[in-house]
C-alpha cells in the first residue's frame, strides 16, 4: 500500500478482534515512533507498550472516553514533556505515524485521550513532569475496513487560495 493509500483507507477502530498481532509488526510501529522528529530534535517524548490484558482492562478503567481499548491487542501510552510547547504537536506526528504504519500491516487503531489522570499516574507510574498526551490501542479489525465511512468536510470547504477570505474552486 502506498502512503496515500494508508491515509485514505485508514479509519479510527474500536472494535478488534481476537487475533495476536505479531511481534515484527509491534517492534516496526515502535521504530516508527522512534523515527519520527520532534521539535527541535528533543525526543523528549516516551512510550508504554501495554500488552497484559490485565493492564488493557486497567486502562479501560482508567479512561473516561476508551472504553474500548479493553478489548484491543496491544496499547501505546505518549507521554510527552510539556515544557516544550510543541508537545502536543509532536504527540499528534508520532501517533499518526504508528497508527499509519500498523495499518500498512492491515492492523487497525484507535485513540484516546480522556483519563481519570491521578488513577492513571497511579497504575502506570507515570511522572508529574510528563503529560498523558494520548493513547492508541492497536489490533485487527473484526469488520473489513475500505476507508469510505470516512466523514470529512470538502476541499472547497477548508481550503482558501492565498488569503483566508478567497475559497478553493478545485
Ligand atoms: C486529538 C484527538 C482526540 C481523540 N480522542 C478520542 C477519544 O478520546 N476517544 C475516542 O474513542 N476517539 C478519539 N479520537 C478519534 C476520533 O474520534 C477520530 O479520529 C475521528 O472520529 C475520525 O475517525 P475516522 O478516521 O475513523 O473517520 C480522537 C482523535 C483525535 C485526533
Amino acid at each position: 500500500m502506498d502512503a496515500f493509500e494508508c491515509v485514505t483507507t485508514k479509519l479510527d477502530i474500536r472494535e478488534f478482534s481476537s487475533k495476536e498481532v505479531p511481534r515484527e509488526i509491534k517492534l516496526k510501529v515502535l521504530e516508527a515512533a522512534r523515527l519520527t522528529g520532534t521539535g527541535l530534535n528533543t525526543q523528549h517524548w516516551r512510550f508504554i507498550l501495554i500488552e497484559n490484558k490485565e493492564n488493557l482492562k486497567k486502562l479501560a478503567e482508567d479512561s473516561t472516553s476508551g472504553n474500548w481499548v479493553a478489548n484491543c491487542n496491544f496499547a501505546i501510552i505518549i507521554l510527552t514533556n510539556p515544557k516544550y510547547h510543541f508537545h502536543l504537536i509532536d504527540a499528534g506526528r508520532v501517533l499518526q505515524n504508528m497508527q499509519l504504519v500498523a495499518w500498512n500491516y492491515s492492523v487497525g487503531s484507535g485513540i484516546f485521550t480522556g483519563i481519570e489522570e491521578d488513577e492513571f499516574r497511579k497504575d502506570f507510574g507515570i511522572p508529574q513532569q510528563l503529560n498523558v498526551s494520548a493513547v492508541i490501542g492497536f489490533g485487527y479489525p473484526i469488520k473489513k475496513l475500505t476507508g469510505k465511512r470516512k466523514d470529512r468536510m470538502p476541499l472547497n470547504v477548508l481550503v482558501r487560495n492565498e488569503k483566508y477570505g478567497i475559497s478553493n474552486k478545485s
